[in-house]
């Protein structure tokens, strides 16, 4: 079976936050002093032309702007960026371009620059609307400068906004997150992503955790519950932690769960490219640190790693991604995008049919209510060696 390239999407990773939050495990750094804005998009510039290679002649479907904190950076520089990125690729028309965005930054006259840059998409870090548990997040914003920050993109002219909440958060009840989601459908926003905070190894949150966190059950009912409200206010889930109203799901995420391809270019971005006349899948990550990036930018030296997926390992990468999703994926889209036949996974697909995990549907495998409270369970089936043995109760949320 051959693999096909699926589509392109780019990912941009700007570095920088205000400050470090005490749970966040990403690639994320307090920035001392003034930052170097115009060293890094020269640096972006140039870590996507030694990337180039890889996606010749493929069309761009999204851009994304992860961090960190994209909003730190001005419009000005987000627009030659994106200047120099459609020279060096082909975006598709009205591609879906986000920057994801801490209301704690939010500027008057800053989202109509942007607009005009072509972000096309805002996604604000909102998290909660309790200034109690923002505080205990150690966020920089209290939920008025959220709720402002909102209305500011919406002033702009955003209609295509997503709203970033947690829950399980330290001393929350299930009404407290209920509300939460109450005051994020208020601004009626296109999206809303509702995660589950986790503790992530080598946080101050690891270290330290926080009194009241809430146990898994509690954490379950506020999932149930603030899914209810969501679904009552016409917003569908489609993956573990995205809800949308029609139309309006993320097109870049979607393509990640879909196992498309993506450059990553930045400081520690990831990229995963599917080389049609090779027949491999490539995995390439950058050097992490923005300094040590910043100098290597364009060369082989920012390449913090290159590694072609096995293909015993590809049906586990993709259901990792695919069984996320609440529709599932079609059979033929396993196949060109792993380039295995689907009778490569008949052995755990009829084990997980037969467990209530999944069920087939013409073409299609979908995750059953249960199949996605055990996900973990599920995809470990799909492992090249098997599941691992005595695996337990896994996390709600995959
Ligand atoms: C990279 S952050 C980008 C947003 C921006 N940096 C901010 O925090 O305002 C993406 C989102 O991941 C979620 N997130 C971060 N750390 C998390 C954790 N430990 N558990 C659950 N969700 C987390 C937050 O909702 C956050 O808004
Ligand atoms: S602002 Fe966002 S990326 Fe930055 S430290 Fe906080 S959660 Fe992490």
């Amino acid at each position: 079976m051959q693999l096909i390239p699926p589509p392109l999407s780019l990912y941009v990773h700007l570095p920088w936050c205000v400050r470090k939050c005490p749970y966040c495990d990403f690639n994320s750094h307090q920035a001392r002093g003034p930052l170097p804005f115009e060293a890094y998009v020269d640096a972006l510039l140039a870590d996507l032309d030694h990337d180039l290679p890889l996606a010749w002649g493929r069309t761009v479907h999204s851009v994304f702007f992860g961090g960190g904190t994209p909003s730190l950076f001005p419009a000005a520089a987000i627009d030659r960026f994106l200047q120099g990125a459609s020279a060096r690729l082909r975006f598709a028309p009205g591609l879906e371009i986000t920057l994801e965005t801490n209301p704690g930054t939010a500027e008057h006259g800053r989202f109509e620059d942007y607009l005009a840059a072509g972000v096309n998409r805002i996604s604000f870090g909102i998290q909660s609307f309790d200034d109690g548990c923002l505080q205990r997040l150690g966020r920089i914003h209290d939920a008025a400068r959220a709720e402002g920050a909102v209305k500011l993109a919406q002033d702009a002219g955003y209609d295509n906004l997503n709203l970033d909440l947690m829950y399980a958060l330290p001393g929350q009840s299930l009404a407290m997150a209920a509300h939460d989601v109450e005051r994020a459908l208020a601004l009626a926003p296109a999206h809303i992503s509702h995660y589950q905070l986790t503790l992530e190894p080598n946080t101050m949150f690891a270290l330290r955790p926080p009194e009241g966190i809430p146990d898994e059950d509690l954490a379950w009912d506020m999932q149930e519950h603030c899914q209810a409200l969501l679904a009552d206010a016409g917003y569908a889930q489609y993956e573990v932690s995205a809800y949308a109203r029609p139309g309006r799901q993320c097109a870049h995420n979607l393509n990640y769960w879909r196992y498309g391809d993506y450059l990553g270019i930045g400081a520690g971005a990831h990229g995963k490219l599917s080389l049609g006349a090779e027949q491999a899948i490539l995995r390439r990550w950058k050097v992490r640190h923005p300094t040590a990036w910043l100098a290597a930018a364009g060369t082989e030296n920012a390449i913090g790693g290159d590694e072609r997926v096995a293909v015993a390992q590809r049906p586990f990468e993709f259901m990792l991604n695919a069984l996320r999703l609440v529709d599932g994926f079609a059979l033929a889209d396993f196949e060109v995008r792993c380039g295995l036949r689907a009778a490569a996974i008949d052995a755990p697909l009829a084990q997980a049919v037969e467990r209530g995990w999944l069920t087939l549907d013409g073409g299609r495998v979908l995750p059953t209510a249960l199949g996605r409270r055990f996900g973990n369970d599920v995809i470990a089936l799909f492992l090249a060696d098997g599941p691992a043995m005595g695996s337990g109760r896994s996390a709600p949320g995959m």
